[in-house]
C-alpha cells in the first residue's frame, strides 16, 4: 500500500505494508535509528514517537494507520531550541546511562512540556510512567524534565 504521511515536517510517501507496525516503517522504510525497538508490544517506550503531536508507542500503531497524519521523531525535533534544552538538562542532570530508553524519555519529556511548562514531580512521573529505564533508577530522569522546565519557563 502506498502510505503519505508528514514525517518530520516533511511530505513523504512509501509503499509498505500498512498491518507492519510503524516502528518498522520508520527504521526500515526512513532509516530512522532514534526510535529503539525495545519489547515490541507497547510496554518499553523505547519507540515513543509523536502522532499529531501526541506521544504513542510505534511498535502498537500500524502503518496504514498513520495515512495523511503526521509523525515526529527525535530526529526531526532535533533543530527544535526547546527539544534541544532537553536534552542538555537530561546530560547535565546524569540521566542518561546507556541511552537505550533516551530518546522515548526526550519525546515524552517534549510532549508534557509543550503542553504543561510547570509540571510537578507527579505529572512528570505520569508523563514518563509508559517509559522504562533499567540503568538510572527515574529519579534523574524526573530531575532532568523539572529542571528543563525550569530553563524553559
Ligand atoms: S518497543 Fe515499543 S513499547 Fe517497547
Ligand atoms: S539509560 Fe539505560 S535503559 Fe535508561
Amino acid at each position: 500500500m502506498n502510505i503519505s504521511l508528514i514525517l518530520n515536517d516533511n511530505k513523504v510517501n512509501i509503499d509498505f505494508n500498512p498491518l507492519r507496525p510503524l516502528l518498522e516503517m520508520l527504521r526500515e522504510g526512513f532509516a530512522l535509528r532514534s526510535l529503539k525497538e525495545g519489547c515490541g508490544r507497547g510496554e518499553c517506550g523505547t519507540c515513543t514517537v509523536l502522532l499529531d503531536g501526541k506521544p504513542v508507542t510505534a511498535c502498537m500503531v500500524a502503518s496504514g494507520q498513520v495515512e495523511g497524519r503526521s509523525v515526529m521523531t527525535l530526529e526531526g525535533l532535533e533543530g527544535n531550541e526547546s527539544f534541544r534544552r532537553i536534552q542538555r538538562a537530561f546530560m547535565e542532570t546524569g540521566a542518561v546511562q546507556c541511552g537505550f530508553c533516551t530518546p522515548g524519555f526526550l519525546i515524552a519529556a517534549y510532549a508534557l512540556l509543550r503542553d504543561n511548562p510547570s509540571p510537578g514531580r507527579e505529572d512528570i512521573r505520569r508523563a514518563v510512567s509508559g517509559n522504562l529505564c533499567r540503568c538510572t533508577g527515574y529519579t534523574k530522569i524526573i530531575d532532568a524534565v523539572e529542571r528543563a522546565g525550569e530553563i524553559l519557563r
